[in-house]
């Protein structure tokens, strides 16, 4: 395990805190997720904030766990850490013997030790072999992806994971590439990449190649279909008063996380009761309006921090009716309100 490069600043750490802080802090042993473990930044400040909390902390990359393992060894008899997917939650919860869970948060995409590893290849700015599995133990590479996908596939892959208006001219340029060898270097595609897109379009919206490696990451490690799958597990596995915090950084996670949620939290009976019928009310309350940006403080601290979006939620007790009774009544005059002109829902 080598030295880590630059410091790592945890995004919106905080705010992520105190969110979780009413979960984690109501007294007795309580249990919190980090299901993006990473260098362990906020799990170790969950630790620290919280002495009587159990921390489970699963990543699918090794080499962040070897790190995490480092920096909570004070901690050690009361963290378990796992090499997992996150979409394997409930097998995890349940090989550990924990039912349920009171916190968990989700610190979406790569960690710096990633992006920064010159050998890894999620970074277009340096020249490295394409790999660009968070998990290095298994899965196929960006290099696969690359050179065997059809162009349709790619140019799919391109234009959905990483909102690229030129998939179809990259594509075309990676498989004329193809005929000539194989393409094995991030500096070539990214290369590649900046040839193929118009000269115009080079001078904005930041390095060509950015959302083609994010395309071909998001690709490689699937990481769309394990956060779909994730989400509502989380959410079955929190306790009442249980909350989850999930930080996104593009906007198909931030979907993903805001249709989560909203499944959770809208009344599921008629509109028009007054009372909830037993099993069809809400079943989570929102904490954050809409989703939370970071402050200039925290972005001109921490440039990763540029692009997260937060959201968080809290399960509601299904017995307590006062609480089903406000929310609902909050929820018709939400859906009243809806219908009246020049209103309108965030
Ligand atoms: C942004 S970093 C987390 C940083 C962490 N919060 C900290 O303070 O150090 C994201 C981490 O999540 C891991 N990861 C991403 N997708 C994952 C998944 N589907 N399952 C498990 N771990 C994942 C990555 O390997 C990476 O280490």
């Amino acid at each position: 395990m080598g030295e880590l490069r630059g410091t790592h600043v945890p995004v919106l750490l905080e705010r992520c805190l105190e969110l979780l802080a009413p979960a984690l802090g109501r007294g007795g042993r309580t249990v919190h997720v980090d299901a993006t473990l990473g260098l362990a930044g906020h799990a170790e400040a969950v630790l620290e904030a919280h002495p009587e909390t159990v921390l489970i902390g699963l990543d699918r990359d090794t080499e962040a766990l070897a790190h995490a393992r480092v920096r909570l060894a004070r901690f050690a008899d009361r963290v378990h850490l796992e090499h997992a997917v996150y979409d394997e939650l409930p097998d995890v919860l349940d090989r550990l013997g924990y039912p349920g869970i009171d916190g968990i948060l989700f610190d979406l995409g790569v960690s710096s030790l990633q992006l920064d590893a010159p050998d890894r290849g999620f970074a277009y700015a340096q020249d490295a072999p394409l790999d660009m599995r968070m998990d290095q133990t298994r899965g196929v590479t960006a290099e696969e992806v690359v050179n065997t996908y059809a162009h349709p596939d790619l140019a799919r892959v391109l234009r959905v994971y990483g909102e690229e208006k030129f998939a179809g001219r990259i594509a075309s340029a990676i498989l004329r590439e193809r005929e000539r060898g194989r393409i094995t270097s991030s500096a070539r595609l990214a290369e590649l990449v900046r040839e193929s897109i118009p000269a115009p379009a080079r001078r904005t919206g930041g390095h060509p190649a950015k959302r083609t490696f994010q395309a071909l990451r998001i690709e490689v490690n699937r990481e769309l279909a394990a956060l779909e799958t994730a989400l509502p597990s989380a959410l079955d596995a929190l306790t009442v008063g249980g909350r989850m915090v999930v930080l996104s950084y593009h906007s198909l996670e931030d979907r993903l996380t805001k249709a989560a949620l909203a499944d959770r939290v809208r009344s599921k009976g008629p509109v028009d009761l007054p009372v909830e019928l037993p099993g069809s009310g809400p079943t989570f309350r929102l904490l954050s309006r809409g989703a939370e940006l970071p402050g200039e403080a925290e972005v001109a601290a921490n440039p990763r921090a540029a692009s997260v979006r937060l959201r968080a939620a809290e399960r509601l007790d299904p017995n307590a009716t006062e609480q089903g009774r406000t929310d609902r009544e909050r929820s018709r005059r939400r859906v009243k309100g809806m219908h009246q002109p020049g209103t309108g829902s965030a």
